[in-house]
């Protein structure tokens, strides 16, 4: 059984998740890749263990993440049993649904039907008797907004998830859906959004909506899925996810990006940082954000990503070069 570092909580930082009372790290490990039954176990608890040691204590999964689809809870839930089972009360684990999970009628989107029997699988799966948050994964625009917020608060209420969240609903959607949980006395704690320099979405109105209502946010695919780092300066390195990914392909690595990339890479070397370390920092800047949502296929990936704590402030000038590349 694995032992934890002691120095773990030493360089993280933590804030509190909008105005709740749940502290989250400024870096989060997704399972989204790398946790799959074609991915070796032995890699996937070696980056566990070396997140948790790392201060990293929230780990972020959904129904479908694999290849199979549940093989990264399935795997998630045998290495928590084996290694990290001592820490549970250390770790704050989210699920998710929302995306198609089995067949038929009831496997998708939004229903009571389909989150109350989604999440039973995942606790079945992770081993858990509860997750810390649970997600609806994505807007459904055929059920009632009613009916899925009140399938979150049951979720709530039943303890199978002590906190919600919602991903991917745009500004408006996000404010009904706030109003709806807190109406039901079981507060939206934390909206997941897709958030990078390369995608600014979230700056178009759902950050004012979250920082006004009091919800925290946590930031997926911030690095671009790795075309904010160097990795693909000088071409596309065999096993990168740009090579076996549906989510990015070769043909996005295109000229005009490597040129941007480069540039922001030079504003990364004069801050000292690596250009994904910049990237993180910038996503995490002034506090906006409350966690960066990181996946990671190497150890080193997850040792390099955490220095960013510490160096998360920008001066005027660097943040005006970074827009000025951007635009
Ligand atoms: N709610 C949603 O709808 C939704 C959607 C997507 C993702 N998510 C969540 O967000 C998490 C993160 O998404 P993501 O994997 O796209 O995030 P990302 O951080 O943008 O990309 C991760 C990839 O970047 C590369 N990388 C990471 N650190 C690096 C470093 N220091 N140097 C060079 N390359 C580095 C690795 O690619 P290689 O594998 O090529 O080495 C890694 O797999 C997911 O696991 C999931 O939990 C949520």
């Amino acid at each position: 059984m694995y032992q934890a570092d002691e120095a773990r909580y030493e360089n993280m930082e933590y804030i509190h998740c909008g105005k709740s009372g749940l502290k989250l790290p400024r870096l989060a490990l997704g399972l989204w890749h790398n946790f799959g039954s074609v991915d070796p176990i032995e890699n996937q608890k070696a980056l566990l263990c070396k997140a948790f040691d790392s201060g990293i204590t929230h780990f972020d999964l959904a129904n479908n993440y694999g290849p199979v689809p549940g093989a990264a809870e399935e795997n998630f839930g045998r290495i928590l049993k084996n290694e990290l089972s001592a820490y549970r009360d250390e770790m704050i684990i989210s699920t998710k649904a929302g995306y198609t999970m089995w067949q038929g009628p009831y496997g998708d989107w939004g229903s009571r039907k389909y989150l109350m029997a989604s999440l039973d699988q995942s606790l079945k799966r992770m081993g858990l008797d509860y997750v810390d948050i649970f997600y609806h994964h994505r807007p459904d625009p055929q059920t009632p907004l009613e009916e899925t917020m009140g399938a979150l608060s049951d979720i709530v209420r039943q303890g199978k998830a002590l906190y919600v969240g919602i991903s991917n609903y745009n500004a408006e959607q996000t404010k009904q859906a706030v109003q709806m949980l807190r109406a039901n006395g079981t507060p939206c704690l934390i909206h997941q959004m897709k958030y990078s320099m390369f995608n600014r979405a979230p700056e178009n109105g759902l950050l004012d909506v979250l920082q006004e209502e009091g919800v925290g946010s946590i930031a997926f695919c911030p690095l671009a899925q790795g075309l904010l780092t160097d990795k693909y300066l000088h071409g596309i390195p065999e096993g990168s996810i740009a090579t076996k990914s549906v989510f990015l392909h070769e043909s996005d690595v295109t000229p005009e990006v490597i040129a941007k990339v480069s540039r922001l890479n030079e504003i990364a070397a004069e801050r000292g940082q690596s250009l994904a370390q910049m990237a993180l920092s910038w996503v995490l800047r002034k506090n906006r954000v409350t966690t960066v949502l990181i996946g990671a296929s190497k150890v080193k990936q997850i040792e390099d990503n955490v220095k960013i704590i510490g160096h998360l402030d920008f001066t005027d000038a660097e943040l005006q070069a970074i827009e000025e590349i951007l635009k």
